[in-house]
């Protein structure tokens, strides 16, 4: 099959969120399964031309927005079995990158209906001619719009199976109603589909008009539809309830591997542990932290934000500080929850360490030399903390929710196979609850138990293997239901 694919970020070119990692992972293991996979991005400036060998196409191509034409020059380059279309104009150089109405910024909306309709006339020009289009998150929600309503006559529209997938209902491309006017898509659309409270929603675009909407794990797909998690877009994804599929993501398992990484102190594998507790030593080193064996050591590697349970986790402070545990933080965030850590840490500055910055060694040192990973999110579409989390042997405690409900498997409820602890209620009360339950069960004299759950975590598979064979089967299901 030949798939097309359009996202605005994507691993190693530009990231600035989890999904990058898991478009480029995705988009590799669908290659690698014999598929002609392209990828376009717009040409944001820091990207690495050089490093990624791109070539100019020599191609310019018109795009009207408003009365305008805007042009877009083309560069690409083959990598891993991919070939990768930057889509290149000033716009994607200027303006914060992702902001949308609250930030009372155009900018954004406006570059991102002209990328949506870059992508199909981009296509168009180079004959691409895919059987799928796969377009992620709101910013190329619109280009389904187009191809259902100006180029609905198109060869593309005819022949691409439209997928949408949705890595994170929180943000929806809201913008003004004058941006919709710029696009010059029919009235209709924005009155039918795209308005929402007198504003345009990008993501209403994918929602409305793919052909397949698919999410990042089971649990998810269930709770926007049925749940106050849909955000407000419930009645549109109910609508579309047939045509909504949870596929959980995988994690690179070259990058994230504790017998390989050269991040870490020491290598280790499921048959020698010797390497984590080096590991541990390395990492209570690097947060000044003295500590005994059996205390406890907590690491969160997350975004800093409401998302993450951080409000159940501050007002659990003061209980969760009786607890025999060290806890480190990696991550950035709002201001408000940087300076909340900040203050929290010179309360308890032999507990608590955080590192509010972004660092790929440090990622890798928590997840190897942590005891427990803690990720009390609000929601969670899937997350891949605890993925990561597992493959060290480092045992995840989560709210159960969307991914962390489908991933981890309490080892209270099932001291066999267990894998964590999972907490229900959204709540200061049961996060302190599961994070007591996971320190006494480490602090055991008799850590038979513990080390079982360290050992079924390893166990785990979530490569990618199995979840690009399913994208790659509804892939195909979708392309002969439209035909
Ligand atoms: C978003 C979601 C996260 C998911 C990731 C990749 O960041 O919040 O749960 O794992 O996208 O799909």
């Amino acid at each position: 099959m030949n798939i097309l694919v359009a996202a605005s970020e994507m691993s190693p070119f530009y990231k600035l969120g989890e999904r990058a990692d898991v478009i480029g992972t995705l988009a590799q293991e669908i290659a690698k399964l014999g598929h002609d996979v392209s990828v376009m991005l717009p040409g944001f400036s820091t990207i690495d031309r050089y490093r990624f060998g791109f070539k100019s196409l020599d191609l310019e191509i018109p795009i009207p927005i408003g009365r305008e034409l805007w042009s877009i020059e083309v560069y690409s380059s083959e990598w891993n079995g991919l070939t990768i279309y930057l889509l290149e104009n000033d716009m994607f150089k200027q303006g914060s990158r992702y902001s949308d109405i609250n930030s009372k910024e155009n900018i954004n909306g406006l570059r991102f209906i002209f990328y949506a309709r870059a992508i199909i006339e981009v296509t168009e020009a180079l004959h691409i001619n895919p059987d799928v289009i796969h377009a992620h998150e709101w910013q190329t929600g619109m280009t389904f719009a187009y191809l259902s309503t100006l180029f609905k006559n198109s060869q593309l529209n005819k022949k691409a199976a439209k997928f949408f997938t949705i890595h994170n209902l929180g943000f929806q491309g809201i913008f003004s109603e004058s941006v919709f006017t710029m696009s010059q898509l029919p009235r209709e659309v924005y009155e039918c589909q795209l308005r929402y409270h007198g504003n345009v929603s990008f993501i209403r675009g994918g929602i409305c008009f793919a052909d397949a909407i698919t999410t990042v794990s089971e649990t998810y797909a269930k709770e926007i539809t049925e749940t106050e998690l849909g955000m407000e877009f419930q009645k549109n994804l109910q609508d579309r309830k047939e045509d909504i599929y949870g596929i959980l993501n995988g994690i690179e398992y070259k990058e994230w591997n504790p017998e390989t990484d050269r991040y870490i102190k020491q290598n280790y594998s499921i048959d020698n542990l010797e390497g984590k507790y080096e590991c541990r030593k390395s990492l209570l080193n690097q947060c000044g932290f003295e500590a005994e064996d059996n205390v406890s050591l907590v690491g969160m590697v997350t975004k800093l934000n409401d998302q993450k349970g951080f409000d159940i986790i501050e007002k659990a402070t003061r209980d969760l500080h009786k607890l025999d545990i060290r806890v480190v933080i990696l991550g950035i965030g709002t201001f408000e929850w940087h300076s909340a850590l900040l203050k929290y840490q010179e309360l308890y500055p032999e507990r608590l360490k955080v590192f509010l910055r972004y660092d790929k060694r440090m990622e890798h040192q928590i997840y190897a030399g942590a005891d427990m990973l803690l990720m009390p999110s609000k929601y969670e579409p899937c997350g891949l903390g605890q993925l990561i989390a597992m493959r060290y042997g480092t045992v995840p405690v989560v709210h159960a929710t969307g991914g962390l409900t489908d991933t981890v498997i309490d080892f209270y409820d099932n001291p066999e196979n267990g894998t964590g602890i999972s907490f229900k209620d959204y709540s200061p009360d049961a996060l302190l609850d599961a994070v007591t339950r996971a320190v006494n069960a480490f602090s055991l004299s008799d850590r038979m138990q513990w080390n079982n759950v360290v050992k079924n975590c390893m166990s785990q598979d979530f490569s990618w293997k199995k979840s690009a064979s399913k994208y790659v089967e509804l892939y195909n299901l979708i392309s002969k239901k439209i035909l």
